[in-house]
């Protein structure tokens, strides 16, 4: 094989409940990557359509994670890639880790599978790491397994698939306003208080629960974020409306997509999401700002070849 094609998804990062934790991965937006096989060794980023961004492979995500894997192999050619992006940069859902994935899956796959879907998240993460100044894999996990994804450990690589229930869909509504993950990362204060850390677990632990046992009421009620979400809401315009629009409207949960400023609601099926982001939309439309609103099921597969 000299040329593979792949489809790297969007996701959603934290849930409310699992800041740097939990991820999920989306269905119909992502980036499509093409990697080939060069003569010459290294890795060259030959062209990125449908957004602005540099070609240089230490600061393109997808360059760093590519010499990230290719340092850890021994391999006798070079790479070049073709990025075409359906996510935008600092939108929330993902951009930064569909590229990171999406290479390293990429050419795994043209080196005949030495590494496992797993093996690759931490390469992937480097991507994560230019990108925002931070290595959490909660995205990148998302992309490279499908489905609810958990980081126990992101230095020690422990990271795994969590039971997706099959009616959950989600509305999601980026504002078009560029939210970059390291300033969004700023603004989130390092002291946290015992109550809140308790609360916080409680959440967590219970909305993981409900994913196994499909208690949809209960993974609602879990998607509660006490500590971050207020550090992050004053940076999303109406994001406190738009939430109470959305649970009035039957959300089982809504919060900040990522480090935002997109913003989520998990819906029991899909007539609901699409109800739901009826009511995100007469809330931006009233504000005259631009937005794109993607509706989604869990994607249980992540990134794949076309
Ligand atoms: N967990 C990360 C954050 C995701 O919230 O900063 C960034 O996409």
């Amino acid at each position: 094989m000299k040329e593979v094609k792949v489809f790297s998804p969007a996701s959603i990062a934290n849930l409310s409940c699992g800041y740097d934790v939990l991820g999920v991965c989306l269905d119909n937006i992502g980036d499509v990557i093409i990697v080939r096989k060069t003569k010459e060794k290294g890795v060259f980023i030959k062209k990125i359509t449908g957004q602005n961004l540099s070609t240089d492979i230490s600061k393109n995500v997808a360059g760093v994670s590519a010499t990230a894997l290719l340092k850890n192999t021994n391999v006798d050619c070079g790479f070049e890639i073709e990025i075409h992006k359906g996510i935008k940069p600092g939108s929330g859902i993902g951009s930064s880790a569909a590229s990171s994935a999406g290479s390293v899956y990429a050419i795994n796959k043209l080196i005949g599978e030495p590494y496992t879907r797993n093996q690759l998240i931490k390469f992937a993460m480097e991507g994560e790491m230019t990108a925002s100044g931070s290595r959490h894999a909660d995205n990148v996990a998302a992309v490279l397994l499908g489905g609810f994804t958990f980081v126990r450990n992101s230095i020690k690589h422990d990271y795994f698939k969590l039971n997706s229930p099959i009616e959950m869909a989600f509305a999601v509504i980026h504002p078009k306003i560029e939210l970059k993950t390291k300033d969004s990362r700023a603004v989130v204060k390092n002291n946290v208080t015992i109550s809140d850390m308790v609360s916080q677990s409680a959440n967590l632990g219970a909305f993981v629960s409900g994913l196994y046992t499909e208690n949809y009421e209960l993974i609602g009620r879990s998607m509660k974020d006490i500590i971050v979400e207020p550090m992050r809401s004053i940076l999303i315009p109406k994001f406190n409306e738009i939430k109470s629009a959305c649970l009035g409207e039957g959300a089982l949960g809504c919060g900040i997509s990522g480090s935002g400023p997109s913003i989520f609601a998990l819906c029991k099926g899909v007539s609901k999401a699409n109800n739901v982001a009826k009511k995100m939309k007469e809330i931006y439309d009233k504000l005259d700002l631009e937005y794109d609103v993607h509706i989604s099921c869990v994607n249980d597969v992540g990134v794949k070849v076309l």
